[in-house]
């Protein structure tokens, strides 16, 4: 049976066929892959993630697809905006990562603006993404789900990242098995997806703030999976990292990763461990993640690292506060 959303594909497909051809081959897309190549995106990448170009005009795409599909199509894919007295192309003047689901069709866009004018213009969002269509919805797609499936499932890990240019900047690295979401926080739909692949994620956020926050969140939402985190140092995100350290991500990826009992610990710690009060409450908070660590010898590491920055406790005192743990839950 017929997929009655196959003709939202195929615009979808045709658009993005049309946005890379305007990159790659026409003169007004010189100046944006130069823009693309100062940020390390070479021709074999811009092939690999089939990158485009939306041109400034009002209507490039609606003139070329207009014929081929029906106007509820061309409605319902979102791409094109028919206003009361105008239509014009949704995306225009952005570079286009096209967004594919699990079997390579495409569903959607992202566009980020990239010219020195809108860069500057504060009223223009860095990226836009497609609105939600029939065949997309924010919150459950995964940038480079259809290239990292097979590797997730070979490594039986996936790495999770902020960005696009994050995700390009591992594979450029040999890390194929990293996807992003749409600049949108994890959600429970995207973690039964990749659950379908593997049970281990590496967490690998911006080093930034924010970057950090986010992996906290996420640290609440896999409580029940394997988690490894990536932290990038010096607030740089992988893709800063990337230009910074060249060569050197899929190393970092690989080898500086770290447990969220080590995360909490520094993320948790609060700016004044000297009274009694704060100590104990840092106990509190941390000893339920350490005895959930499986190895007994890395709970011994994590509670004498605790013991280090505690100025009013002994070894035994944080061990029976996380053994208190321990038997709490084999009670249950
Ligand atoms: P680049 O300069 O392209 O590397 O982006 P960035 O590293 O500054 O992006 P940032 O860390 O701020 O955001 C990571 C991801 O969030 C991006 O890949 C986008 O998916 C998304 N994002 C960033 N800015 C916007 C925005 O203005 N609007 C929307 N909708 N998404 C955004
Ligand atoms: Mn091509
Ligand atoms: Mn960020
Ligand atoms: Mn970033
Ligand atoms: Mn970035």
């Amino acid at each position: 049976k017929a997929n009655p959303n196959q003709p939202i594909y195929d615009l979808h497909n045709q658009a993005a066929r049309i946005y890379h051809t305007v990159l790659t081959s026409t003169e007004a897309g010189e100046q944006a892959r130069d823009y693309l190549y100062s940020r390390g995106i070479t021709d074999a990448i811009i092939e690999r993630f089939s990158i485009g170009l939306s041109l400034t005009d009002q209507d490039f795409l609606y003139q070329s697809v207009s014929q081929k599909f029906e106007e509820s199509v061309l409605t319902n894919s979102g791409l094109i905006t028919f206003a009361e007295n105008r239509i014009f192309d949704s995306f225009r003047g952005r570079i286009m990562f096209p967004l594919k689901n699990e079997d390579g069709q495409v569903i959607a866009f992202s566009g980020r603006v990239w010219q020195a004018d809108d860069i500057a213009n504060k009223t223009l969002a860095k990226y836009k993404n497609s609105t939600t269509t029939p065949i997309f919805n924010k919150s459950e797609a995964l940038y480079n789900i259809d290239q990292a499936k097979q590797s997730i499932k070979k490594n039986q890990e996936v790495y999770l990242m902020e960005g696009f240019l994050d995700v390009i900047a591992a594979y450029e690295n040999g890390m194929t098995n990293a996807v992003a979401s749409m600049g949108t926080a994890l959600t429970e739909g995207h973690i039964r997806q990749l659950r379908r692949f593997t049970k281990k994620f590496i967490l690998v956020y911006d080093g930034d703030r924010a970057g950090q926050g986010a992996i906290y969140k996420a640290l609440d939402m896999l409580a029940a999976d394997e988690v490894e985190i990536v932290r990038i140092p010096d607030g740089l995100d992988p893709d800063e990292y990337n230009k910074t350290y060249p060569n050197s991500l899929g190393d970092l990826m690989t080898n500086s990763r770290i447990v969220p009992v080590e995360f909490l610990m520094d993320y948790l710690r609060p700016e004044n461990l000297s009274n009694l009060q704060s100590q104990l409450a840092f106990i509190e908070l941390l000893a339920p993640k350490i005895s959930a660590v499986r190895s007994l010898t890395a709970q011994d590491a994590y509670i004498k690292r605790l013991v280090e920055i505690l100025p009013d406790f002994e070894y035994n005192q944080v061990e029976s506060a996380v053994n208190k743990r321990r038997d709490d839950v084999s009670v249950n």
